[in-house]
């Protein structure tokens, strides 16, 4: 019967794309075979992740080695950099990627010919790393860019709007591993099956709700606001029409704010501020794939001045304010910076 059917009809992400790809007559696995590779690195993550009490992977890296620091000098932790080394092996080692841009390494990495393909991938490989220490869910962000024609790459093939992105990604390492993809026709969630070592889909087209009742933002930056920001977030907390505030949940890890945002409804911030003009979060390889798939998901992506995925970044590891979620949200949001032009 019906469970039986079910039990047996796996749909692996491995299919779910195949399937997908199957349909653009231009495609010819290559896609496929990177996502396998991505898959690769994020089960190698999860199980890192989960045994990181046990195999001492959590700590510094400073203590073994010289003091380590990820492109924006933040200090890296073992996870951080254990992460990075095994994403870039993976990538380089699938044939089809010839641009990797990481946020734990300063420049680019351009793949020998010999190995070179036509797809460019931009990625956070841990991102929250903040939260190891204490358990608190972690994950992977990924953007991918394809190479319209075979030319010899440069940077300017990374530093792309996030519209021209193929496809978007995260893994969220968490009670359960869940990978969340788009390939640019909606959004589909995977959960990994440890037992079988594969990614099920288990979210098939997630939409956002239209309106959320939750906001998430880092109060403790509330005195460094520009207008907009903090006349949005007092909206949330004092509403003047009568309906009930909203709930506050940040993390602190912008995978798990998302995932929760995008199942849940709501908005995600993270704003300017008079320290940081231009926020924290960076543009190819957090803010692009989360507004990519907001919006793929009926959601939309602000950056406070525009919409996310139409920035031309100029640098690999250029920040933006972010704005991201609920679609009538987000509306309320850009209302409150327009009044302000
Ligand atoms: P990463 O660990 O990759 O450096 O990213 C951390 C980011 C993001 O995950 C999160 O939303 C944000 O840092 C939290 O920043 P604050 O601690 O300043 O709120
Ligand atoms: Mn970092
Ligand atoms: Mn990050
Ligand atoms: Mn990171």
């Amino acid at each position: 019967h019906a469970t039986e059917a079910h039990q047996t009809d796996l749909m692996t992400i491995t299919r779910f794309v195949l399937n997908e790809q199957t349909k653009r007559p231009e495609s010819r696995g290559d896609f496929t075979i990177l996502l396998n590779h991505i898959v690769l690195g994020c089960k190698f993550v999860c199980s890192a992740v989960n045994k990181a009490g046990l195999a001492k992977l959590i700590g510094l890296a400073g203590e073994t080695n010289v003091q380590a620091s990820d492109s924006n000098g933040e200090e890296q932790k073992k996870l951080d950099v254990l992460s990075n080394e095994v994403f870039i092996k993976a990538l380089v080692s699938s044939g089809r990627t010839c641009i990797l841009v990481s946020e734990e390494d300063e420049e680019a990495t351009f793949v020998e010919p010999s190995l070179r393909g036509k797809y460019s991938v931009v990625f956070d490989p841990l991102d929250g790393s903040s939260n190891i220490d204490c358990g608190v869910s972690i994950g992977t962000i990924f953007g991918i860019y394809m190479l319209k024609d075979s030319h010899e790459p440069t940077i300017e093939d990374v530093l792309q709007p996030g519209k021209n992105m193929v496809a978007a990604g995260y893994c969220m390492y968490g009670s359960s591993c869940t990978l969340v993809l788009s390939t640019g026709t909606g959004v589909n969630g995977f959960t990994l099956d440890p037992s079988l070592g594969e990614f099920i889909l288990t979210h098939p087209n997630i939409k956002i709700p239209k309106k959320g009742k939750i906001y998430s933002v880092n109060e403790g930056n509330a005195k460094n606001w520009d207008g907009p920001t903090a006349k949005y977030v007092e909206k949330c907390k004092f509403p003047k029409d009568g309906s009930p505030a909203k709930s506050l949940r940040y993390i602190g890890s912008m995978v798990a704010d998302v995932h929760r945002t995008l199942l849940y409804g709501g908005t995600f911030l993270y704003p300017a501020d008079k320290k940081s003009p231009n926020g924290k979060l960076r543009v190819l390889y957090e803010v692009f794939p989360m507004s990519f798939l907001m919006e793929q998901a009926g959601g939309q992506a602000f950056t406070g001045k525009l919409r996310a995925l139409d920035l031309v970044p100029e640098k690999i590891h250029e920040r933006s304010p972010i704005f991201l979620g609920s679609y009538d949200d987000i509306e309320e949001i850009k209302a409150l910076y327009a009044a302000e032009e």
